[in-house]
């Protein structure tokens, strides 16, 4: 069966371009293969360097994306670092990785560029992302565009290895949904956290409505026709609608006398009842830590077992008795 594997930083807060670029591709795989899921905890520590928050900030990525869709039943769902075997595998890799491969990566690049000193960890990142991808034999990884060089170099990494070793690893396809490949934040840009231009998802519903009446548009008037595609407030309203729902707002962009701000209004109320159940069931999974516990220990296991056939035929072959 087709192995999907996907990790997500638990950064403290999620928004609508995580969820539309790789939370609900995410989710939406589960129809179609046996999904590994994890909260890439390790990769946080990078820049994170206050602990109780780190630690929240885990137990909250495992809340957020089990009321999101994960379906621990069906999929493989597990916190990075309980499996321990991934950072052992990282140091095999390592030693077939060459510096200039990580030197182009684009997170140790832009802190070259803004003169921020980078540390190890932040530059061989690339290299822990591939034994996420590397210890489940993953076949296809769904990322939003800025993790597709990540998935290069981990195939460059893994050919690099079978070339000194044998055929140890399966070689992982990205896979992009086009459509959604970068979702637009307030102001225009891409949504991310460092614009300060998001939407979170489980956000109070006063900031969530002002950040959505916040959105920047052009100052064409009420009265004139506007071109649905050129709009921020489209281009989001229709990945949270039915198609129907979609074209008929599309058609009163076009046909004229239709503000912006009527059309945040309805792009609030359209984000704020799509993520209603998932609001729901978020409060549930707060209520009941201990499930979620248990949900994180049965995944880690699960996970284990992949990881321990891997990791001892990396060991024969790289000669660790
Ligand atoms: P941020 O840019 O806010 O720091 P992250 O880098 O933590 O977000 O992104 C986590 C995941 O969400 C990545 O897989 C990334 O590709 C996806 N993602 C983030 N922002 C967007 C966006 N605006 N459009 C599409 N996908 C996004
Ligand atoms: N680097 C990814 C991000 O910032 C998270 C991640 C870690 C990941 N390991 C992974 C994604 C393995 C896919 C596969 O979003």
């Amino acid at each position: 069966m087709l192995r999907i594997l996907s990790g997500i930083k638990p950064s403290g807060t999620i928004h609508i371009g995580n969820y539309l670029g790789m939370i609900r591709p995410m989710v939406e795989s589960q129809e179609r293969g046996q999904l590994f899921c994890f909260i890439a905890n390790l990769h946080s520590l990078t820049t994170l360097f206050d602990g109780r928050r780190m630690a929240q900030n885990s137990i909250n990525a495992l809340i957020d994306m089990m009321a999101l869709g994960i379906d621990p039943k069906r999929s493989v769902f597990w916190l990075q670092s309980d499996v321990p075997e991934v950072a052992e595998l990282t140091w095999y890799l390592s030693n077939v990785t060459p510096v200039g491969l990580l030197e182009r990566c684009h997170a140790y690049k832009d802190a070259q560029a803004k003169g921020i000193p980078a540390n190890h960890g932040l530059f061989s990142y690339p290299v822990l992302m591939a034994a996420d991808i590397l210890l489940y034999q993953s076949n296809v990884v769904p990322v939003g565009k800025d993790q597709k060089q990540h998935v290069e170099v981990t195939r460059d990494i893994a050919e690099k290895f079978n070339l000194a070793y044998g055929e140890v690893f399966t070689l992982p396809e990205p896979e992009i949904p086009e459509a959604i490949a970068v979702i637009p934040g307030t102001d225009g840009q891409k949504m991310s956290k460092s614009y300060g231009n998001t939407v979170e998802i489980f956000g109070e519903e006063k900031v969530v409505r002002k950040k959505i009446m916040g959105i920047v548009t052009d100052p064409t008037p009420v009265e004139a026709p506007k071109d649905p595609d050129k709009s921020v407030i489209y281009s989001i309203y229709k990945l949270f609608v039915d198609e129907g729902r979609a074209a008929a707002m599309a058609e009163r962009f076009r046909a004229g006398g239709y503000g912006y701000g009527e059309a945040k209004k309805e792009l609030f109320e359209a984000i704020w009842s799509y993520f209603e159940p998932f609001r729901r069931r978020r409060g549930e999974l707060t209520a009941n830590l201990d499930y979620v516990n248990e949900v994180r220990i049965a995944g880690a296991d699960k996970a284990r077992e992949v990881a321990s056939a891997t990791i001892k035929k990396v060991r024969e072959v790289v000669g660790v008795i």
